[in-house]
Order: structure tokens, then C-alpha cells, then sequence
């Protein structure tokens, strides 16, 4: 077993992930609990995840100094590293900071270090750096900006590097982490798959013989929950789906589709468009959309519940990456409330029933094909819950939907024309609430700017945007301004997560 020490970074428990789908069995502890949790569960190493904190920070997390003196194997990574330097006494500053994909040279292929290519791609995210290495370390590899990205004490097997391995877009990074548990901590790997029928029979002994209202937007996440419980507890299941009217056009049909033809259950759809936008009025701050949005929801499914007996569950397609944004660790940042999480009112009558919660987006994907969705449910493209309204920066009224609507149609309409809707993992456009001028029929226009946004992704932690061709941009653009309304141009967000998220909002 490795023990995770969680230093509140957006992927600690990705780190985690890549070791369990590696076969090696993962404890998850905060700084100030690890000695104890080391004690008890005896492991075989030790990782130290990133943090968003500087490591000579007041109140930054921190670890005994003790734990260096256990003999085990520690694998620091990003703030994890920086702390390891910081305390055997190396040097750091905030210096050169890196967000996003960076060439990585490694110049001392040694012990984990030995990868199939000594310059790859590495996704960093960082803004402090080791600028000098403590007593014992040895120098394994450097960006072109950060020279200490990578180094180990062979002594005291102690490891560290400034880049994430656990992000999909880095290359290497499952080689690496292997090669820590494997040889270095002595674990054996044996890859195991998730199976979907362990979750149904847990679903089965906690419900027991209660209803469970599932909200389903037709995503992804909340079909394959829906479908999951579905095979649990059958007739017990409610699906609800809330037209909240931000959603795409083509929604209500394929949830239609899914409730009555792929899994048969009482559907309930609510219609509440007119509920959604008056609740929205006024209100432009990102953070309170969302919290209005995620209250509204669970105002209506308070509502269908008091018309059924013995309602105990609300079901949520939750999915960790919801969770991790929305501060779901003791030291990790707030990036954004999901409305499905962060987005909750406090005072819910229900028990909140999340299968999915502990996965990500491709884990769902392998759980719902395993358990019988069709291919063309688990592999579309996601939609956020709180749909249109996160599209939209700045007041969301009718006018301005209505925009969005037909903006980010032609965009989807292009994109699948062109043969690369499948190859995408989300694409859409954005009312960005900036304004330019425009010249139209010889007349001056100062309108709206779209964006367009479009990328592939894995497990919705890391994205790289999409090389769109650029006759399929071209395309979308003189759609745009020339069908929109008030709309002056078109502009391509070229930005990979990390640093920007993949929503606007
Ligand atoms: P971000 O913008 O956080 O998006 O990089 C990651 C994925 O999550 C979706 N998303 C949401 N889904 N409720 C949801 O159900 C939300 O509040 C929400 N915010 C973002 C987003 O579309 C992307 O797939």
C-alpha cells in the first residue's frame, strides 16, 4: 500500500486513481494525520501530492520531520517536492511560473527516471521553483525555464518533480509512478478494470426498499447513474428531468429516448424555463448563478417528492472532478461551485445518493458501456447541469439564450459536418459580454463577441484545445456573425486546462 498525503491539490486523488488502476492499493491521509496513518497501515511509500499553497507561506501545510526519518520511499510531487527541499534544506522562490504543456529534458536517465524518451511533453502548474537542490539530491531533468523540475537522493530514496505524472497529458507519467511502486516501493502491478455490478449491489444494500429520485440532465453522468440504480432497485427508481430551458435544444427527446427506450422507468419531466431565467435575472457573478441554479433544482425536487411516499435518495450523476473544483479536500482551493456540489443548498431532505462520485468522466464512460449503454449514450459529449446559463458571461436574459442557442448550434452543426464531433470531448460557443466594432452592409455595428471552444480531454482534468481545421473555423465564424443577431465576431479560445478551465464561468 502507498499512502497519498494531501496537500489540497486538484489532483491528489488523480494520483491515487492512476496507482489503483495499476492494481496498488491507495490510503489517502492529510499532513497532520500521516504518522499516525503510516503507523497503522505499514506502507511500502509514501506520495506528497501538490498543494496551491507556497511552501514558506504562513499557515502553508506542512509535515514532521519525522517522516524522513522512517526509511520509506517518498515520491514528492509539485508542492510536494518544493516542501521536501524546503525542509532537508534546499532552496526555492516564487520565480519563473509555468501553467500548462512544457518540454521536459532529462539529462540523468537513472533509477524511476528510465523512460522510453528523455524529452517529452509534461503538463507543470506551478509559480514556485527549487532553485537549489538540498544536501544529497542529484539533478535528473529541467524545462527550459525551471532547472531543478526533477531530482532524487538515491541514499535516501527520496523523490521529487515540479510536473504533474498523473495528468493524461503528460507523457510518461503512468511509466513513472509504476516505476515508483514497482521498484522502488516493491508493489506488484496487476491492472484491474472497475466492474459496474459491485456498485449495483452496494446501490441494492443501501436503498434498501426506498424510492430514489434521480435527477438526469441526459449527460452522461447522470445516465449511467440512472442506469446503474435502475438495475438495482428497478420501479423504485424516479428519473427527473428538469427542462430548465438552458439546456441544449435536442435534450427533452433524448432523455425521452433513454428513460423509455434503454432503461424503463416513470420518467418525470418538469418544464420550468420561465422558473430558471426569473431566478437568473439580475444576476451576473459566475458563483451565484450557480448556487441560484443548484438551489432551484433542488427546490423542484422537493417538489416531486412531496407528491411520492417514501422518497429517502436524491441521486446525483456527481463525478470526482465536480467534487475536487467545488474544494472537495481540507486544503484544496474553490475553483467554481459544480450546482451539483458546491452549488447545494445546505439544508437538503433527502440523503444525497452519488454512485459516481469517486470516478471520472472515463471510468464512467467504461462503467456504463460495461453494464449495457449503447456506445453513442456513454461516448457523447458532456453538458454541464448548469448548462447555457455558465455560457453566458454576464446576465443571463432571454435575448442573449437565445444568441447562445444559435451560436452554439451552428457550432455543433459545423463540427459534426466536418467529421470531428466524435474526436472532441466538448465543443460550444460563448456570449463572452465583450463587444467590438463591426462593419455590416457599410454600417457600423458594436455587438457581442463569440467564443468558440472546443478541445479533447481524457478525465476532464487536463484538455489540450483542438486543432480545428481552418476552413471548419472559417465556416463556423461567417455562420455566426451572419445568422446571430447583434453579434460583431468570432474569436477561438486557444488555452489548455490547466490554467484555464474548460467553461468560461
Ligand atoms: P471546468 O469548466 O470545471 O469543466 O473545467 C469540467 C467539466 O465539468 C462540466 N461542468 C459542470 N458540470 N455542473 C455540471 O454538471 C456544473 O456546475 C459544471 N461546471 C462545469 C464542464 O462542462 C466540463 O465538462
Amino acid at each position: 500500500m502507498i499512502i497519498m498525503i494531501d496537500f489540497g491539490s486538484q489532483t491528489a486523488h488523480l494520483i491515487g486513481r492512476r496507482l489503483r488502476d495499476l492494481g496498488v492499493t491507495v490510503e489517502y491521509a492529510y499532513p497532520d494525520e500521516a504518522l499516525e496513518k503510516i503507523k497503522t497501515c505499514k506502507p511500502s511509500g509514501v506520495i506528497f501530492s501538490g498543494g496551491p499553497d507556497f511552501v514558506d507561506a504562513t499557515n502553508a501545510p506542512t509535515i514532521s520531520m519525522k517522516i524522513f526519518e522512517l526509511g520509506i520511499p517518498i515520491l514528492g510531487i509539485c508542492y510536494g517536492w518544493q516542501l521536501i527541499s524546503y525542509l532537508l534544506g534546499g532552496e526555492g522562490k516564487i520565480t519563473t511560473k509555468e501553467f500548462g504543456p512544457e518540454t521536459l529534458h532529462i539529462s540523468n536517465p537513472v533509477d524511476i527516471f528510465q523512460l522510453p524518451k528523455d524529452t517529452c511533453n509534461v503538463i507543470v502548474s506551478h509559480g514556485y521553483t527549487v532553485t537549489k537542490l538540498p544536501p544529497g539530491f542529484v539533478l535528473i531533468a529541467s524545462t527550459e525555464r525551471v532547472k531543478n523540475i526533477a531530482a532524487y537522493d538515491p541514499k535516501r530514496k527520496l523523490y521529487g518533480i515540479q510536473y504533474h505524472p498523473e495528468a493524461n497529458h503528460t507523457e510518461y507519467g503512468v511509466d513513472l509512478l509504476k516505476n515508483f511502486a514497482r521498484d522502488v516501493c516493491g508493489e506488484t502491478i496487476h491492472p484491474t478494470e472497475l466492474n459496474p455490478q459491485t456498485i449495483i449491489d452496494k446501490i441494492k444494500k443501501t436503498v434498501g426498499k426506498k424510492k430514489v429520485i434521480c435527477a438526469v440532465s441526459g449527460g452522461v453522468d447522470s445516465t449511467v447513474t440512472a442506469f446503474l440504480i435502475g438495475k438495482a432497485i428497478g420501479k423504485q427508481l424516479i428519473p427527473v428531468y428538469v427542462d430548465s430551458g438552458l439546456m441544449r435544444p435536442e435534450t427533452d427527446k433524448r432523455v425521452e429516448y433513454i428513460f423509455t427506450k434503454l432503461i424503463s422507468a416513470d420518467l418525470e419531466i418538469i418544464h420550468a424555463k420561465k422558473r430558471f431565467l426569473k431566478a437568473l435575472a439580475g444576476i451576473t457573478d459566475p458563483e451565484k448563478k450557480r448556487k441560484t441554479i443548484g438551489k432551484l433544482y433542488i427546490d423542484i425536487f422537493n417538489e416531486v417528492a412531496a407528491k411520492q411516499n417514501e422518497v429517502a435518495y436524491l441521486a446525483q450523476g456527481t463525478i470526482y472532478s465536480d467534487v475536487i473544483e467545488s474544494k472537495g479536500s481540507k486544503h484544496a482551493s474553490h475553483i467554481k461551485s459544480h450546482h451539483n456540489v458546491g452549488g447545494l443548498p445546505k439544508d437538503l431532505n433527502f440523503t444525497l445518493l452519488e454512485p459516481m462520485r469517486t470516478f471520472y468522466k472515463d471510468e464512467v464512460r467504461m462503467l456504463g458501456k460495461k453494464a449495457g449503454l449503447p456506445d453513442d449514450v456513454v461516448n457523447m459529449q458532456p453538458f454541464p447541469g448548469p448548462g447555457y446559463a455558465v455560457r453566458i458571461r454576464g446576465e443571463v436574459t432571454e435575448e442573449r439564450l437565445a444568441q447562445e442557442i444559435q451560436a452554439d448550434t451552428i457550432v455543433v452543426e459545423e463540427i459534426r459536418k466536418a467529421g470531428l464531433y466524435k474526436k472532441l470531448f466538448q465543443c460550444f460557443a460563448i456570449m463572452t459580454g465583450a463587444y467590438s466594432t463591426a462593419v455590416k452592409g457599410d454600417e457600423r455595428a458594436f455587438a457581442e463577441v463569440v467564443g468558440i471552444r472546443a478541445y479533447e480531454s481524457v478525465d476532464v482534468m487536463t484538455s489540450q484545445w483542438a486543432k480545428i481545421p481552418y476552413d471548419v473555423l472559417q465556416k463556423i465564424s461567417s455562420r455566426i456573425v451572419n445568422e446571430v443577431p447583434n453579434v460583431s465576431r468570432v474569436v477561438y479560445d486557444i488555452t489548455t486546462k490547466p490554467p484555464a478551465t474548460m467553461e468560461w464561468e
